[in-house]
């Protein structure tokens, strides 16, 4: 049976950011003129080695930032597509820093934070990066805290990472709501024992890993129903 979500027994909201609040895919388009038919290729190998590097550095124990990791999958992915143009490589490299919220994202935090839910972002994304695009994007006075991985020295699922939200809120980890559209970070976040709300826009094929998400759902304006508000 699904847990129930109720204000009572959960203390905050913690939101993953990439493809979860902020659409990433939107970002590379803004450079689709420049980038030709080559555009959907780099963007889907430029998120791919971006995650892969995380979860191989921190396996290997060897942490440099969100802003290093997402530069060297963008160099391999501009690589691998034969692109060689410094500007339009710095371009890319900026929409992180501007990213556009998806059109919901506004009004499922209004939503929540009416109803007196705290809220707040856990991220691979260095504290620079959080910043500029929740500033960016005009999500300030909705989201309570920016939470980085940078903390930790590791990027989720490492359970070091989630557990920077349970200390920071003071809640144990099934008092804590986790939002996620990528499938693995969900179940990072439940396998850590968060109530885990997985945001399935595509209807994908489920990931099979340990923790079970309590809840998946078509998009984030989903959510406040999900809490009766
Ligand atoms: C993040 C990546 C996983 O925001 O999307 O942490």
């Amino acid at each position: 049976m699904k847990a129930a979500l109720t204000l009572d027994t959960i203390g905050a909201c913690v939101f993953d950011a990439y493809g979860t609040l902020f659409d990433i895919q939107a970002a590379t388009a803004r450079c689709a003129a420049s980038l030709g038919d080559r555009a959907a290729r780099l963007s889907r190998l430029w998120r791919a080695k971006q995650l892969e590097y995380t979860w191989l550095r921190s396996l290997m124990g060897a942490y440099a930032d969100f802003w290093q990791v997402t530069a060297n999958a963008l160099d391999h992915a501009l690589e691998a597509t034969e692109i060689r143009d410094p500007v339009l490589r710095s371009r890319l490299m900026e929409t992180y820093l501007r990213l556009d919220p998806y059109p919901e994202t506004r009004g499922m935090l209004r939503r929540l934070r009416e109803a007196g839910m705290r809220t707040a972002v856990l991220s691979n994304g260095s504290p620079t990066m959080l910043t500029s695009a929740v500033s960016g994007a005009g999500l300030y006075h909705l989201i309570d805290d920016l939470l980085s991985a940078e903390a930790a020295g590791v990027y989720k699922p490492h359970p070091s990472v989630y557990q920077l939200a349970s200390d920071h809120f003071d809640l144990e980890p099934e008092r804590i709501c986790f939002v996620s559209a990528n499938n693995w970070d969900a179940h990072g976040a439940a396998a850590f024992g968060f109530a885990t709300v997985w945001i399935d826009r595509t209807d994908a094929t489920a990931d099979i890993l340990p923790g079970m998400p309590a809840h998946r759902i078509e998009g984030l304006d989903a959510l406040p129903g999900l809490f009766g508000v």
